[in-house]
C-alpha cells in the first residue's frame, strides 16, 4: 500500500521497485520502462502510476513532512487495550493479537458477543492489528457509477432489471470523461472505480480504449466494476491498464447464492474472480451481511472465501432491504453485527487486507465510518457520481452520502482522517490536510 505523495525509488529488481516514503519502503510494481533508481514517482495499489519531477515532489514532500509523523501520533495515541475481565474471551484475543490462527468455535464466539465491554475489547484488539500491519494509511477510493442498467435480476438489489420503476441512465464517455477530470485535478483522486449494472449497454471495446484515455492522461489507478463480463473483457480491459477488479461474490453459501442470484451462477462467478487474479487484477471483493438464511458460520466463509481469493480489499456490507426486490420485508441485522464482521475479518486476515468501511454500513448506522475505522477498517469509497445520476442507483434506499457533492465529502473525509490521524492513500489531499 503506497501513501499518496511521492516517493523516491530505492532499487528495481526486474519489475519490482522498492519505494521510500521518509524511511517507510513499499513494494510495487513497475511497468515504466525508464524508471531509475532516485527517481520520484506516483504509486497507487502497489503499481507505480508516473514519475514525477523532483523538484515538484521535494516541494510536495517538504509540505507533508511534518503532517506524515503527526497523523502516526495520533493515530497511535487512540490506539486502546480494553481490559476483559472474561478470561475465555482475553484468551482468543491474545491468540489473534500473537496471529495464532483461531478456531471456527473462538471466530463464531467473538460473532456472538454482545456486552459492551466485551465488544469493545474486541474493537480494540481489531484496532491493534490494523496499526501493526497496515499503519496509520487508509485507501480513500472514488467511485463513479457510469450506468444503473442491468440484465440481472438479484433479488436484494434495486437496479435489478425486474425493478421497471427505476429511471435508468447511462453516462455518455464525454460524462464520465468530464468527471474523471474533476476528481483527478479538483480533488486528487489517484484511484477510481468505474461501476455498472451487468451488460449495461457499452460497447466494451470502445469502452476499454476510453479507459486507456483516462489512465493515459489522468496517471491514475482505475478498477473496473462491470458484474461478469468474461474472461475476453476482462483482457480486454487489462490489455487497457485497468489494474482492479472490483465484484463481490455476495454470498459463499450456495443455496442462499441460488436463491438470490438465479441468473447466475456461484461457480462462474468465483471462476471469474480467479481468472482475474491470474490476469493481473488487484480484487476486491466480498459479500453481503445479513442476507435471508444466513448464519454465522456462512460470515466465517464468507471472511475464507475472501482470503483465498487473494483480495486486495474486502468489501463487506449490510443488506438492505429495497422495498421494489423480493427481500423487501426481510429484517436488516443490527451495527454490532457489522462491526464484529469488520473486526473478525482484521483478526482473521490481519496482514493481507484493507477492509473497507462501505457505504452501506454508514446508511445502517451514521457513526460507521469513524468507528469502523476503529474496528479494523482500513479504507472508505467516497460516491463520485454527478449528483443528478446519483439517487438512481438506487440498489437500496437512503444510501448515505447520495445528496453531498464530492466538495462535501472530500472536506468530511479528511477531517476524520485528520481527527483519526490516518494518512490516506489514493487521494492527494496534503493541501486540504495541512489547511485544516
Ligand atoms: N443492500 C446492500 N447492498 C446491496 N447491493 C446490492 N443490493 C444491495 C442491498 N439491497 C450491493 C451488492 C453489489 C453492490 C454493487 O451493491 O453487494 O455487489
Amino acid at each position: 500500500m503506497c501513501y499518496a505523495i511521492p516517493g523516491k525509488v530505492k532499487l528495481i529488481k526486474d519489475k519490482i521497485a522498492i519505494v521510500d516514503y521518509f524511511g517507510e519502503e513499499k513494494k510495487t510494481l513497475n511497468e515504466i520502462k525508464d524508471l531509475r533508481v532516485g527517481d520520484y514517482v506516483y504509486a497507487q495499489g502497489g503499481y507505480i502510476l508516473q514519475k514525477i519531477e523532483e523538484s515538484l515532489a521535494l516541494k510536495i514532500l517538504d509540505d507533508w513532512k511534518d503532517l506524515f509523523f503527526e497523523l502516526k501520533e495520533i493515530d497511535a495515541s487512540l490506539l486502546k487495550k480494553t481490559d476483559v475481565v472474561n478470561p475465555k474471551l482475553q484468551k482468543i484475543l491474545d491468540k489473534a493479537l500473537n496471529l495464532e490462527g483461531l478456531l471456527l468455535e473462538e471466530q463464531l464466539y467473538l460473532l456472538s458477543l454482545s456486552n459492551k465491554t466485551n465488544l469493545s475489547a474486541f474493537y480494540n484488539t481489531a484496532n491493534n492489528l490494523r496499526k501493526k500491519f497496515h499503519d496509520n494509511s487508509c485507501c480513500v477510493h472514488g467511485i463513479i457509477e457510469i450506468s444503473n442498467h442491468c440484465s440481472q435480476n438479484c433479488h436484494y438489489c434495486g437496479i435489478s432489471n425486474v425493478n421497471k420503476d427505476l429511471f435508468r441512465y447511462k453516462m455518455s464517455l464525454d460524462e464520465i470523461y468530464a468527471t474523471v477530470k474533476e476528481c483527478v485535478e479538483v480533488y486528487g483522486f489517484k484511484s477510481i472505480v468505474l461501476q455498472s449494472g451487468q451488460n449495461c449497454g457499452y460497447d466494451y471495446k470502445e469502452l476499454a480504449v476510453f479507459v486507456k484515455r483516462i489512465i493515459d492522461d489522468f496517471k491514475i489507478f482505475i478498477c473496473i466494476s462491470f458484474g461478469e463480463i468474461g474472461v475476453e473483457n476482462l483482457k480486454l480491459f487489462f490489455d487497457a491498464g485497468a489494474r482492479g477488479l472490483l465484484m463481490r461474490f455476495e454470498t459463499s453459501n450456495q443455496n442462499i447464492y441460488k436463491k438470490i442470484k438465479s441468473l447466475s451462477n456461484f461457480a462462474d462467478r468465483i471462476k471469474h474472480l480467479k481468472e482475474a487474479y491470474r490476469m493481473g487484477y488487484l480484487i476486491f471483493t466480498g459479500s453481503l451481511i445479513g442476507l435471508p438464511g444466513q448464519t454465522d458460520e456462512d460470515i466465517i466463509n464468507d471472511i475464507n472465501l475472501a482470503h483465498e481469493l487473494k483480495a486486495e480489499m474486502f468489501s463487506f456490507g449490510p443488506f438492505l432491504p429495497h422495498p421494489g426486490t423480493l427481500l423487501s420485508k426481510e429484517p436488516v441485522i443490527d451495527s454490532d453485527k457489522m462491526f464484529k464482521v469488520l473486526s473478525l475479518a482484521r483478526i482473521m486476515c490481519a496482514q493481507d487486507s484493507k477492509i473497507l468501511v462501505t457505504t452501506a454500513f454508514e446508511t445502517l448506522n451514521k457513526e460507521a465510518r469513524r468507528n469502523g475505522l476503529m474496528s479494523g477498517g482500513s479504507s472508505v469509497m467516497l460516491n463520485l457520481t454527478p449528483l443528478k445520476y446519483r439517487k438512481f442507483y438506487n440498489i437500496y434506499p437512503n444510501r448515505a452520502h447520495d445528496c453531498e457533492s464530492i466538495k462535501m465529502q472530500v472536506d468530511d473525509v479528511v477531517k476524520l482522517l485528520q481527527d483519526l490521524g490516518r494518512a490516506p492513500t489514493d487521494l492527494s489531499i496534503s493541501q486540504g490536510l495541512s489547511e485544516s
